[in-house]
């Protein structure tokens, strides 16, 4: 190594899953990190709530005075890992403030504060990195950001939380329930600390609003993106999906709409088998881009867990130290398309509606019928079972939100329509 390298040294907040696995890579590999980055590169100092020992980590380096961290005038590089809104926020602005560079993987914050974030990085010329913030270890942030800078991206479609992944997967090969998968996925590692955040896909919310603001240059903030979990998803539904060569998978999508806006959501959705996104199975996730020039790109990869998220943030150290070296800054947020965010209701969709009904002549009329009173167009329609109990599924063409919300609120008002069971969108196939 070339002796006159100057020396970059690091502070990390938390020490988790992930801040564990990049204290461990950090130390191991400080010798090639610091050739590829062009400075010495030290890890300092490690912040965490309680100061526990820590396998591999000598005990001099941690602290739970989380300040001293980021007013540590040495410390020239801030890596954010522990979570949560507060005091994650006020932390990094201290530390910007500071003129450090901070790298974070804390989505949830950068899809609440992100705006106030970046607005200080930029204001005191320091990077605010977060690749693995979205999709773990997938180079996703960077590819968007600087690798399609110059195409027109219409529309991301991604499996962004492993956990949720990991459970449908396993419903659907093997038939298992819900709760005994949520608790395999707890325990290897891929879960919130509250896994209401997987389930109820508020994990990949922030992962939407994130891959929103990036597509489309446009702030894009968590409460504006629809979202439904997949605590609705039943086996009954899995099967139902198998049975038309489909598999439902919970994804965030974030396009573009006719009008120019922006429609941005996650929900389960039945995907059919030959769909590249449909064969990414367990706790892996993919992104799907398509883009003006480019066409459709995938990229795939380990979207949760300690090693493949601190793969994510050891890239934006290099990166970050670079800059450093030679005192510069890299990319920044590009807001300047300052996009809407499209109405739910006005989203179009394709929807497969599974329902009760009692089987005797005229039911299946007076209930395309229905559809038919909202301007909605059947596709298919498949019934099973037979007497007081059959159950159909319509899977329509491409409908508003709010024109299948009345449909369903007419048919479940219906007495021939003992249960509407469930709604799940229908996204590539041909409507
Ligand atoms: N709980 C998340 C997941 C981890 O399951 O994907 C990464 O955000």
């Amino acid at each position: 190594m070339s002796a006159e390298l100057k020396t970059i040294s690091i502070g990390m907040l938390g020490c988790g899953v992930v801040g564990s696995q990049v204290a461990r890579l950090l130390q191991s590999d400080e010798q090639e990190l610091s050739e590829r980055s062009g400075a010495l590169l030290v890890l300092k100092k490690i912040g965490v709530r309680s100061n526990a020992a820590r396998e591999g980590i000598n005990p001099s380096m941690i602290t739970t005075d989380l300040n001293s961290i980021v007013n540590d005038p040495e410390i020239n590089i801030v890596i954010e890992v522990m979570g949560g809104i507060e005091p994650a926020r006020t932390l990094i602005l201290e530390a910007i403030k500071n003129k450090k560079s901070v790298i974070t993987a804390n989505k949830a914050l950068l899809a609440t504060h992100g705006h106030e974030l970046f607005n200080a990085a930029d204001a005191a010329k320091v990077d605010l990195y977060y690749e693995a913030a979205v999709a773990g270890a997938i180079p996703i942030i960077r590819s968007m950001r600087e690798s399609l800078a110059g195409d027109q991206i219409t529309r991301v479609m991604g499996i962004v939380n492993g956990t949720t992944n990991y459970i449908l997967t396993k419903m659907h090969e093997e038939g298992r329930a819900f709760n005994d998968v949520l608790k395999e996925a707890q325990s290897l590692g891929y879960a919130e600390a509250d896994p209401t955040a997987d389930i109820e896909g508020h994990d990949a919310a922030a992962k939407a609003a994130l891959l929103a603001s990036l597509a489309f240059h446009s702030t894009v903030t968590i409460d504006e993106v629809y979202c439904e979990g997949i605590t609705g998803i039943s086996i009954d539904d899995v099967n139902a999906a198998k049975a038309m060569g489909s598999v439902i998978k919970l994804l965030a999508i974030a396009e573009l709409t006719v009008k120019d806006e922006i429609s941005v959501r996650v929900h389960p959705v039945m995907l059919p088998n030959s769909h590249p996104l449909a064969s990414v199975r367990n706790a892996f996730n993919a992104v799907y881009v398509e883009s003006e020039a480019a066409g459709q790109l995938m990229f795939y990869g380990r979207g949760a867990g300690g090693a493949p998220t601190a793969s994510a943030i050891l890239g934006d150290l290099v990166a970050v130290t670079r800059h450093r070296a030679y005192s510069t800054v890299g990319y920044g947020e590009s807001d300047y398309a300052d996009l809407d965010i499209a109405p739910v209701g006005d989203v179009k969709s394709q929807f497969f509606v599974r329902l009760h009904v009692a089987d005797k002549s005229g039911v299946l009329a007076a209930i395309a019928q229905v559809f038919a009173s909202e301007k909605i167009s059947i596709q298919t329609v498949r019934q099973a079972g037979l007497g007081s109990d059959a159950e159909l599924v319509v899977v329509t063409h491409a409908a508003t939100e709010s024109s299948l919300k009345g449909c369903i609120k007419k048919l479940t008002d219906m007495d021939i329509v003992s249960k509407v069971e469930s709604v799940i969108r229908v996204e590539g196939v041909v409507a």
